[in-house]
């Protein structure tokens, strides 16, 4: 079967659009005279880090890194898959890591450790969305967005199968009801 499932808005476009916009305060106080290198994590914070930066009105850096680990699916294969190196040096500069989404923490705490391990000035790390029910290592967040329950999140760069990260608000999907 092939039926849609059902989406309901958990943070809206305009909550989002709020959050962001505080991260940025938050970010410019902390970054304005240090030309940071942001690293999004690939792919879920593209939307993000793109919303973020247009508020940032200070010189910096931007590069990616792609991680993967759900696969298809809603549970995490628990393995973290480097599928796309970083174009830039970290070594020695003011590191701000932008992620879309802490769940289990283990793509996070893998991608810290990877940058740890290339000497950067400073390491720290910015997330819009975090579900703390679900953690199975400790990661320090430094910008929150947003606190989620643990329902499967998509849209505003979420997916669910590589689709819905088109979507302007963060949504969960509906859980059918059992007859
Ligand atoms: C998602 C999300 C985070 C990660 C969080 O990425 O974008 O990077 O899972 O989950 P965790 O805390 O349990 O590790 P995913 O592996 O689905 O790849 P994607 O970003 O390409 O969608």
């Amino acid at each position: 079967m092939n039926s849609q499932p059902k989406l309901r808005i958990l943070f809206s476009r305009q909550e989002i659009e709020a959050a962001v916009s505080r991260l940025a305060a938050e970010i410019r106080q902390d970054y304005h005279d240090k030309c940071p290198l942001l690293i999004g994590i690939l792919k879920g914070s593209f939307m993000f880090l793109a919303d973020l930066i247009r508020h940032l009105d200070f010189p910096l850096e931007v590069d990616f890194i792609g991680l993967s680990s759900y696969g298809k699916g809603e549970q995490t294969s628990g393995k973290i898959k480097l599928v796309k190196p970083l174009g830039s040096s970290v070594k020695g500069r003011e590191v701000l890591v932008i992620e879309d989404i802490v769940d289990t923490g283990l793509t996070t705490a893998f991608c810290l450790d990877y940058l740890q391990q290339r000497k950067p000035a400073s390491l720290k790390l910015c997330v819009l969305t975090d579900k703390p029910s679900r953690r199975r290592v400790p990661v320090t967040i430094d910008y929150l967005g947003f606190t989620a329950p643990n329902k499967f999140l998509v849209g505003y760069g979420l997916d669910m199968n590589q689709k819905f990260r088109n979507l302007p608000d963060i949504c969960f999907i509906e859980e059918e009801e059992q007859c």
